[in-house]
């Protein structure tokens, strides 16, 4: 059993507990919203490594926390749409999908349901009829461009189709010790390729701050990998000053979800997409998770850290890191 969790059973039902309460990972993890239809539980099954706990400084939460110099969109600023119908949610005229680009070719999927070509445009980013409803529409799952959803600001329900961030993970998943690299998480239960799985949070910070703990950080790289720069708007000629740049950036490392142990590999199961509710707050957008393949349960999630961009090697070889991925398509570093 985890320590934390053994000092949960053993210890907690005393007085004067709450710092303990505090500092347990499993007492985190049960007060996250999903504790009961999705939740996220943590296993060292390793006979070997079996005094390996997680980070006990490392802390469990299900939000976004703002750093110093972070913030919302002032209330004056925000705004959602006027949608009477959640219907209405999935067709350009909802504000919401205002600044989607038009895509000038309509999927095969699209073209498949002739229902959706005979009525307005459908514009948002999941599939909407059988099967597939509420799943990412396949021609995005290759695309960079943002996820454009409904959020609280709008008139619409909390049910509306384009609400899939928003309503949050579904997916119950385990943090378990791999053989070789470390804790990595595995589902709990099958997840649809284009299924939603979860959001990657941890401290929004300025990208002074996160120059700071790189450089503090003894190899950049590990530190690389805990930090997201938000920056999918990220534009020098913006009317708004927010997202002329440089970008702020998510660092997962000392707080996150269960997102944040998730490993890398060459020929990964899901991929990061930026997703904006309020337009207004586009400076802190979300990080989401997607399957990008069928993931049958127990399966391990993963995603590429590099995910396209290329990253010169200009070091040594024996200074790289060895991809322990495992899949025929290994680049065999990771960085
Ligand atoms: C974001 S963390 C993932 C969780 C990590 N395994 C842990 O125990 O905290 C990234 C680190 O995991 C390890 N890692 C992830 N994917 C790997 C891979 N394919 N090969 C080797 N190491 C990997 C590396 O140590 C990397 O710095
Ligand atoms: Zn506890
Ligand atoms: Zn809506
Ligand atoms: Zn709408
Ligand atoms: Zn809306
Ligand atoms: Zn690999």
């Amino acid at each position: 059993m985890e320590n934390a969790i053994k000092r949960h059973f053993f210890h907690h039902g005393k007085a004067n507990t709450a710092d303990e309460h505090d500092d347990c990972h499993w007492c985190q993890l049960r007060s996250f919203p999903t504790h009961l239809t999705a939740p996220v539980t943590v296993v060292n099954d390793s006979e070997a490594k079996s005094n390996v706990v997680l980070p006990p400084s490392f802390r469990f939460i299900d939000e976004n926390q703002f750093g110093e110099g972070v913030e919302r969109a002032e209330e004056s600023f925000r705004s959602g749409c006027t949608c009477d119908d959640d219907t209405d949610c999935q067709y350009m005229g909802c504000l919401c999908l205002a600044e989607l680009e038009d895509e000038a070719d309509e999927s095969e999927d699209e073209r498949m349901g002739s229902v959706a070509n005979l009525g307005p445009k459908k514009a948002y980013a999941y599939h909407t009829h059988g099967a597939k409803a509420g799943l990412l529409r396949s021609k995005l799952h290759r695309s960079k461009l943002p996820l454009y959803e409904c959020h609280q600001g709008c008139s619409c329900s909390a049910n509306c189709p384009n609400r899939v961030v928003e309503r949050g993970r579904t997916v119950p998943l385990q943090i378990f010790l791999t053989e070789n690299r470390g804790w990595g998480v595995r589902t709990q239960e099958a997840i649809k390729k284009g299924q939603f799985v979860d959001r990657y949070v941890g401290e929004i910070i300025t990208s002074e701050e996160a120059d700071r703990r790189r450089a503090a950080s003894a190899i950049s790289q590990r530190k690389d990998v805990y930090l997201f720069a938000l920056d999918k708007f990220t534009d020098p000629a913006s009317l708004d000053p927010r997202l002329r740049g440089p970008p702020l950036e998510v660092d997962g490392e000392f707080m996150s979800g269960p997102t944040r142990f998730i490993n890398h590999s060459c020929d990964p199961n899901l991929r990061i997409f930026a997703r904006i509710g309020d337009h207004a707050d586009k400076h802190i957008h979300d990080l989401a998770f997607f399957a990008i393949k069928d993931i049958q349960k127990g399966e391990e999630l993963t995603f590429d850290y590099v995910d396209g961009v290329s990253d010169d090697h200009d070091g040594n070889i024996e200074d790289m890191t060895r991809c322990l991925c495992g899949s025929s398509k290994c680049r065999k570093f990771l960085w």
